[in-house]
């Protein structure tokens, strides 16, 4: 290695693969000499990480109740202060809330979502099938997730607008906030838990087969959801959901103009819609890294990463090894170990909504190759323009043109 790696180049954030190679061969746990953070980029590394959470807490200084006392005061007094439920708590609170949202969150839910989640799909194809270019990010990747989970907690159509500035702002509180954009923010939320609250009141009188009904009713051992917790649990899964579904659809549907086979390959044969899915997760990792702190020294070979640490998981690194994925880069729909990435994590944290999110991504590809055909970039080398940031990898905007299809396969 050359020169010193760090995470915080934005070049490196950019295309962080040729980094993730080096450090995996030759510093496995690496010393960002910027950050602090001890970095795991091996497979087994980052899976035993996620399996080791008595060692390694989720409780970070990166997510979780991180706000100034002024905009606390303003959620105390006009809204629901956020509180850690999930993905910022550990054992054994976490394992209340999370017995509690895993008897929502089913694998039958999810089933009895695809056909709405199929029409939802079609609606948006025919809003633009007509047009000679689009931008996929805009008209398909960002409303699919985001319209599935506003049905869900009862967001009126009209409402859309509101509601995208709404998620946009759950995904915005989980980064760094200026000092002087908290409280804007902290009011973005704050109407947006108070429009929640009536759909709570009002799905507590008259429950419904929806997310938000279930998880105002679910009850585990006679205990039920506050509304403070429910309101932190539906920030949570506004801010996890909608931005890393709508990556992957992006980077799914770049992966299908550069290898035009592979759009073919799903127009035959539809199920191989599931495996573009799991390798669009894989090469192009949407949550590049999350973090843990070491309650005591932690070893992982030869190294070990001292207590009160912070440890980098680099998923992205991990999903691209090749000790555990032969000739990993490439996009293969016949891998046998594909959907082993570590892209929802792994463990007691394992990501809620990552059945929900892989039938929406199946379904997306599967339904967009069987209308149209011939992807292509339309703007040269404009078409694509990149997430920037730490943990984000994808695109933002992704301009393309297509053919519709005119006989529909069966
Ligand atoms: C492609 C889409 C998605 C990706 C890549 C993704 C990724 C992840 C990852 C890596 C974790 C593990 C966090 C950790 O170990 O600390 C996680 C957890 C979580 N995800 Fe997702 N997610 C996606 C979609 C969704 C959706 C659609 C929802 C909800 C509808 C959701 C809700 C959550 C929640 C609530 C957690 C916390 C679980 C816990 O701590 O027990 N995610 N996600």
């Amino acid at each position: 290695m050359d020169k010193q790696i760090s995470f915080a180049d934005t070049a490196v954030q950019a295309c962080p693969f040729p980094a993730y190679d080096a450090l995996r061969d030759e510093h496995p746990v690496y010393l960002d000499p910027v950050t602090g953070h001890y970095v795991l980029t091996r497979y087994e590394d980052v899976r035993r990480a996620l399996l080791s959470h008595s060692v390694l807490s989720n409780r970070t200084p990166f997510l979780g109740d991180r706000w100034s006392p002024e905009a606390n005061r303003l959620f105390e007094t006009e809204g629901w202060l956020p509180m850690d439920t999930l993905v910022s708590n550990d054992q054994p609170e976490h394992r209340t809330y999370r017995s509690l949202v895993d008897k929502v969150f089913t694998t039958g839910k999810v089933a009895s979502l695809e056909p709405r989640i199929s029409e939802i799909i079609s609606e948006l194809i025919d809003g633009f099938v007509a047009q000679e270019e689009i931008d996929f990010i805009r008209d398909f990747a960002i409303p699919l997730p985001m319209y599935v989970i506003a049905e869900q907690l009862g967001v009126r159509k009209g409402d859309m607008a509101l509601f995208k500035q709404w998620s946009d702002a759950a995904v915005e509180s989980t980064g760094p906030v200026a000092p002087e954009r908290e409280l804007a923010l902290a009011k973005t939320l704050i109407e947006m838990q108070l429009y929640i609250a009536q759909e709570i009141e009002r799905v507590r009188v008259f429950s419904d087969d929806k997310l938000l009904s279930q998880l105002a009713h679910v009850e585990v051992d006679g205990r039920r959801l506050s509304d403070r917790e429910l309101q932190s649990l539906i920030l949570q899964i506004l801010s996890a959901g909608n931005e890393t579904t709508t990556t992957t659809l992006g980077s799914g549907m770049r992966i299908m103009i550069e290898r035009p086979e592979v759009a073919e390959s799903i127009a035959v044969d539809g199920s191989l819609a599931k495996m573009l899915t799991e390798e669009a997760l894989r090469t192009a990792t949407p949550l590049q890294c999350l973090w843990r702190t070491a309650l005591e020294d932690v070893r992982f070979g030869d190294s070990v990463v001292p207590a009160h640490s912070i440890v980098e998981l680099r998923f992205g690194a991990a999903n691209r090894d090749p000790g555990h994925f032969d000739w990993p880069a490439e996009v293969n729909l016949n891998r046998d170990n594909s959907n082993s990435h570590l892209a929802f994590g792994a463990g007691i944290h394992l990501c809620i909504g990552n059945q929900l999110a892989r039938a929406e991504l199946r379904l997306a590809f599967e339904a967009l190759t069987r209308r149209l055909k011939n992807f292509h970039f339309s703007r040269g080398a404009d078409s694509c323009k990149q997430l920037e940031g730490y943990t984000p990898y994808g695109l933002r905007e992704l301009w393309m043109s297509f053919d519709r299809r005119r006989t529909a396969r069966c």
